[in-house]
């Protein structure tokens, strides 16, 4: 593709505003986003009504939805070629998911994996709301007729259950929506946690170790790789049975750009201490700058909400005309 030349697909996603990103939302989503919205129209929100299906003190949710927006414009995606908003400024969403949830189905709704997970995980508060986030989700993408949505894996299902609402909708009124096809990166897909190397790096973990957060400092950075679990076996390869190695690996070659053939050559014949040292210095590398973009952003409230104000208008002109449609082909009395 040439230099500035763009595609006419709408790539959208949307993060939610559940606490400060960390490196695993980095390489697995964010830097795919950015090099998406070199070449596409970009649509990225900040899923603050998602974010309230679990409980949070007024005062955090708004803190935590004004710095990830921050983290957006920080990370350089640009507010003027690019729609970046706040999902709660624009009332269709709500709208639109409620009318999707009637068609969909209690059973398929049923199904959803993360549901189960999350349930168990906040037994405490499973509202309805953690029931029909999926279709909060399927109602965020087809509001924007997107093409394509960049998602982690965790996210395919909820992408699927929207592909069938759509389907089912067109099914019954027509084309009204667009079917958006998965995009999941090539690379750094996926970090997994420091400390245990089965699961995701997740910012929610009780255990700070397992998480690089993007705020975190030189030295914690240090620290926490220094930390990370490895196994008995001290030489450097991708392997079986060498989960914690491979991730190290993983977010190395995130960092440098270094294939792991290109790594295992690097660390021959040296040791975890020398292979650690080498990660914790490319991790600080790639964060310091954008850590110094994000508090240089987060210093300018006014710039990050006029940002916000106008990435709202850009979204809601969109997101009124499908309403629209969807609801005259509903049946709603128009006047
Ligand atoms: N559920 C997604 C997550 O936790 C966030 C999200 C909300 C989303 N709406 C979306 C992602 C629409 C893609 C498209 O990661």
């Amino acid at each position: 593709m040439e230099n500035g030349a763009k595609t006419n697909k709408t790539v959208l996603s949307f993060v939610q505003s559940s606490g400060t990103p960390t490196l695993g939302n980095y390489f697995g989503a964010f830097k795919n986003w950015h090099d998406m919205a070199l070449e596409n129209d970009c649509i990225f929100g900040v899923a603050d009504l998602h974010a309230i299906t679990v409980r949070n003190t007024p005062a955090d949710l708004r803190r935590r939805s004004l710095e990830m927006y921050a983290w957006l414009l920080a990370l350089g995606l640009e507010p003027e070629k690019n729609i970046i908003f706040l999902q709660s400024h624009v009332q269709e969403h709500a709208l639109l998911a409620w009318i999707l949830n009637c068609y969909t189905q209690f059973g398929e709704a049923s199904r959803m994996t993360q549901f189960k997970e999350k349930s168990q995980k906040h037994a405490d508060n499973v509202n309805v709301g953690l029931f029909t986030y999926p279709i909060l989700m399927a109602a965020d993408i087809l509001l924007y007729n997107a093409d394509m949505v960049p998602v982690g894996d965790d996210q395919k299902q909820h992408l699927e259950i929207a592909r069938d609402i759509a389907e089912r909708f067109n099914g019954i009124y027509g084309d009204v929506f667009k079917l958006p096809a998965p995009y999941i990166g090539k690379k750094g897909a996926k970090i997994l946690s420091l400390q245990e190397p089965e699961k995701k790096m997740s910012k929610s973990d009780l255990n700070v170790k397992s998480f690089i957060s993007l705020t975190d400092n030189t030295d914690v950075v240090v620290k926490k790789i220094k930390s990370a679990v490895t196994d008995s076996e001290a030489r450097v390869y991708y392997g079986e049975g060498k989960n914690g190695i491979n991730n190290l690996m993983n977010i190395y070659s995130c960092c440098t750009g270094k294939d792991f053939a290109e790594i295992e050559a690097e660390f021959a014949g040296k040791g975890y201490g020398d292979f650690k040292a080498a990660v914790a210095e490319a991790v600080v590398a790639e964060l310091e700058p954008l850590r110094n973009e994000y508090e240089h952003i987060l210093s300018d409230k006014a710039y990050i909400e006029k940002c916000a104000k106008e990435g709202a208008e850009k979204a809601q002109y969109i997101a009124r005309k499908t309403v629209r449609k969807v609801m005259k082909k509903v049946g709603f009395y128009q006047v």
